[in-house]
């Protein structure tokens, strides 16, 4: 991955539109679309899917979440060694649906580090942001709660915050690749996204609940290039 190429990255959640089978199928389609456009596609499957999403396609596969324990006895968590393991790339850290402690996004960030996992951490407003940025994660996506899901999207509602988390994101730490999320669905969503200053997007409704989610991707995809 090109530190100054446009990035998408389709987080699957828990839809029923992107699991199990429909999970591996809507990867395929993700990667398709890498192929054709050269732009980098990344998926982030239901938890359940990440094994056989990774042995399916060659894009990389990055984990929803990563709890912050040690492997061994707990249960209903994931630990990094759990990713790792799965063959996974990277993995979100504190999406809005699921957060964590900063303590714990720093313990992360420095672990994922040490074994090669990329980290793309997930941030509400701009302290966030800053504090976020400082933890020197590979990426942080501005995506406030309150637009997630729906049908405006951030690039539109709140340029300027847009724009400002990638200020002070890079003013907190100048290597980081920031990504902007919520009610993003269009090329020309994705195009406003990169003109603020972002690497691109962090999307889930437009491409899941897509009815042809070939043809949004191939939209988005144009969007990061212009
Ligand atoms: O992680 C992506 C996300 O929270 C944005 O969701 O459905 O607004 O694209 P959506």
């Amino acid at each position: 991955m090109n530190a100054s190429e446009g990035v998408i990255i389709v987080n699957f959640k828990t839809y029923v539109e992107s699991s199990g089978a429909k999970a591996i199928a809507l990867a395929r389609t993700c990667e398709s679309v890498a192929d054709e456009t050269g732009v980098t596609v990344i998926v982030a499957p239901p938890m359940p899917d990440l094994a056989a999403v990774v042995a399916a396609v060659t894009i990389p596969v990055f984990s929803q979440h990563t709890d912050d324990i040690k492997p061994g006895s707990t249960t209903g968590h994931v630990s990094l060694e759990n990713v790792l393991a799965s063959g996974a790339k990277g993995t979100l850290l504190n999406h809005s649906e699921r957060r964590l402690r900063i303590s714990e996004i720093s313990s992360l960030v420095q672990k994922a580090k040490r074994d090669g996992l990329s980290t793309v951490v997930c941030t509400n407003d701009l302290p966030v942001t800053r504090a976020c940025a400082a933890l020197e994660p590979d990426f942080v996506a501005i995506e406030p709660p309150e637009l997630i899901g729906g049908d405006v999207s951030v690039t539109t509602a709140s340029p300027e915050i847009v724009g400002e988390s990638v200020r002070v994101a890079k003013k907190a730490f100048p290597g980081v690749r920031v990504l902007c999320g919520a009610g993003v669905k269009t090329g020309e969503d994705a195009a406003k996204a990169i003109e603020l200053g972002t690497n691109g997007v962090l999307l889930a409704s437009g491409v899941v609940k897509a009815s042809d989610p070939e043809r949004v991707l191939l939209d988005l995809a144009a969007g990061v290039q212009r």
